[in-house]
């Protein structure tokens, strides 16, 4: 697996029109892929893959709504047709919330719409890619974003860390079918921490597109605890591409940004051990 060689692979990003999505799609393009860059945001996506030419890559840009299977599904058609083969399929596309609200502020508008993107968009991305993934030879990889938000408890961030909490399951039990299979076939987990995107900004935007409604009367979170972890210390996206093809590199099942929480990880772990008390 280490010698993993993305010379002429096939890879697919969404939301790669903008921060973590676009680090992936200029180091895979580095690596020598050819590069399908797809973002709700067609003009984003096409300035990155200028970005991918201007660096000496092959890409090329289509506007998706990860949100719609149908969309989801003419993305797919084009991957296979211009790529003939996709062997790297980065589920990344995402949105969050500012302010943070409390769950008893939070509306049905915002747990759906959450859900709609970093959740069904996932969805809609493995539906689609999977079986004519599954029926090439070689290695095939998977990438779902989800957050450290579900490996550490972030008041004030419910519906969002509920969207991405559904990713973590959804690629665990993903991961392990195809090892039961004998596929040759890689999930990876991406956690990022803090990392310093446009995601408040570009959030709001797709919001006021997608749905009628919006954040303007939104009560913020009254924050009580303190937050300086290490994830919460913000990093610039550059490196996140990197870190993403070494963990499918290694097969990883997780590749984390920031250093783990392990301290929160322990006492979940040992809370759930003892979750059990017997009868
Ligand atoms: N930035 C962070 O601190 C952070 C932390 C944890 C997880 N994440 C996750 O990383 C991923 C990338 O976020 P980012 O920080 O790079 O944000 P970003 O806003 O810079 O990039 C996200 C991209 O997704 C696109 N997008 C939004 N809705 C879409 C839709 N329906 N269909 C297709 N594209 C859509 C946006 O146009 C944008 O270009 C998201 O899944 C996010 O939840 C980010």
């Amino acid at each position: 697996m280490a010698d993993l060689d993305f010379t002429d692979a096939g890879v697919v990003i969404t939301g790669a029109g903008s921060g973590i999505g676009r680090s992936m799609a200029l180091e895979f393009a580095r690596q020598g892929a050819r590069v399908l860059v797809a973002d709700i945001n067609g003009d984003a996506a096409q300035k990155v893959v200028d970005e991918i030419e201007a660096q000496g890559g092959t890409g090329r840009s289509r506007a998706v709504d990860v949100t719609d299977s149908d969309s989801v599904s003419a993305l797919a058609d084009e991957a296979f047709e211009y790529l003939g083969r996709v062997d790297v399929l980065c589920n990344n596309a995402g949105v969050t919330w500012r302010p943070f609200r409390a769950v008893w502020n939070a509306t049905l508008a915002d747990f759906r719409w959450m859900t709609e993107v970093n959740y069904f968009g996932v969805v809609h991305g493995v539906l689609a890619f999977l079986p004519r993934m599954r029926a090439q030879a070689g290695h095939k990889h998977i990438v779902n974003t989800s957050s450290l938000a579900t490996l550490s408890t972030t008041p004030g961030h419910a519906p969002y860390t509920a969207s991405k909490h559904a990713v973590d399951g959804l690629s665990d039990v993903l991961r392990e079918e195809l090892i039961d299979h004998g596929d040759d076939f890689g999930v990876t987990v991406l956690y990022p921490g803090l990392i310093t995107t446009n995601i408040g900004e570009t959030s709001k935007a797709v919001r006021r597109q997608q749905t009628d409604t919006d954040l303007s009367d939104a009560i913020a979170y009254e924050q009580i605890r303190s937050f300086d972890y290490p994830h919460n210390q913000p990093k610039p996206p550059d490196n996140v591409g990197k870190q993403v093809i070494e963990a499918i590199r290694r097969n990883d099942p997780y590749c984390i940004t920031h250093p783990a929480p392990a301290d929160q990880l322990e006492e979940r772990k040992n809370l759930w051990i003892r979750g059990y008390r017997g009868h």
